[in-house]
């Protein structure tokens, strides 16, 4: 089976394709390359002896995307392919709209016509908000994100939502929590442009001396330590979680639309200083951290109930927190010898 994995270059989209290939499924990538650099195809076919089909192209360019929908039969789509930094999105809300939400619609304008099923959706816990019950499943009711990037995640949801209902598709819609880590090989890992907005590059940037201080963005939440807490999964059980969910979408042969929604996280969350710490003990490193103000926009605690992926696609997470922040200080040595 041919899937086509849009943003197979970047970071949760690379570790996927490397656990489809690992489980025999033909792949093509469409990548412009925005936020991922071409040395990953290579290291892709390093880590599983395979080279995937690979189309450097915007998603917005119809023209090409019907070229690869010709060239292939395509059985499935694992769309990763978005712009996705949080701030950026404010300053830049048209262009978010435009490339997150007209790159799903084009694809989905090939699947209709085509008849192919299987869409796997990367969405994001953002949908949820600050929700009021933890640990969070399913069915908490959906709070229109703050920023615009999340707004384009509750929006592609819910066209995802019409289009399966209207052509009788199968859909998956995958809310992650906080992917962090790197492919235990080195080779694969989150490469951020400028300077990290996410907490896990940032500790790694401060413990190699690339950033002098990481900057606690509040301590005074009612949280264990005053910090706040997320659920910090590890991206190469999450890119797991994409072929289980992708088996399932194949193995239904009913003519009826399937829509699944998952939470995909570890069900337990940390605190920003229980990362850091863990990240020191790890790796027996230092990473020396100020206290400032809280962010805007940020939330005091977001963990997942994961029991219905476990039960629907005996799924689980399985790698500690601490082996995951021991990966991504292999892939800083490995970006540090690339770089000299
Ligand atoms: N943090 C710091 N210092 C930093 C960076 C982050 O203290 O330099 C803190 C944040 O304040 C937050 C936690 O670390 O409490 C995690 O922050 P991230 O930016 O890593 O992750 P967020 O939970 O804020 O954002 C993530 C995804 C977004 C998604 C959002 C939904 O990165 O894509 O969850 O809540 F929209």
């Amino acid at each position: 089976m041919t899937i086509l994995v849009t943003g197979g270059l970047g970071y949760i989209g690379s570790h996927t394709v490397v656990e489809l290939l690992n489980n025999d499924f033909e792949v093509v990538i469409v990548d412009d390359l925005s936020n991922s650099e071409r040395f990953i195809l290579n290291n892709i076919q390093e880590i599983t002896g395979k080279k995937p089909v690979f189309y450097p192209f915007d998603l917005r360019r119809k023209e090409l995307l019907a070229q690869v929908f010709d060239a292939h039969q395509i059985d499935g789509c694992i769309n990763f392919a978005a712009s996705k930094a949080v701030g950026e999105s404010q300053l830049k809300p048209v262009d978010y709209y435009e490339n997150n939400l007209f790159s799903l619609i084009n694809i989905l304008q090939e699947f209709k016509t085509r008849e192919i099923s299987n869409f796997i959706f990367s969405s994001s816990c953002t949908v949820y908000g600050q929700a009021d019950v933890m640990p969070i499943d399913e069915n908490a009711p959906l709070k229109m994100p703050e920023s615009v990037y999340g707004k384009t995640k509750q929006m592609g949801e819910q066209i995802l939502i019409d289009f399966a209902k209207a052509y009788h598709r199968k859909i998956s819609v995958l809310r992650y929590f906080n992917p962090i880590g790197a492919h235990p090989s080195g080779k694969l890992g989150e490469l951020p442009i400028g300077v990290p907005d996410n907490l896990v590059p940032y500790v790694m940037q401060t413990a190699a001396g690339i950033r002098e201080k990481l900057s606690i963005w509040g301590d005074n939440y009612p949280t264990q330590d005053g910090t706040a807490v997320r659920d910090y999964i590890y991206v190469v059980d999450l890119a797991k979680a994409h072929v289980a969910a992708l088996k399932k979408l194949i193995e239904d042969t009913s003519a009826e639309a399937v829509v699944d929604t998952y939470n995909l996280g570890t069900g337990k969350g940390s605190s920003v200083l229980e990362v850091v710490k863990a990240f020191e003990k790890a790796n027996n490193v230092e990473v020396p951290y100020k206290i400032c103000s809280r962010r805007e926009g940020d939330i005091t605690i977001a963990y997942a109930n994961p029991e219905k992926a476990e039960r629907e696609l005996n799924w689980k997470s399985e790698t500690s927190l601490e082996e995951s922040l021991r990966t991504v200080w292999e892939w800083q040595k490995y970006l540090n010898a690339r770089n000299s």
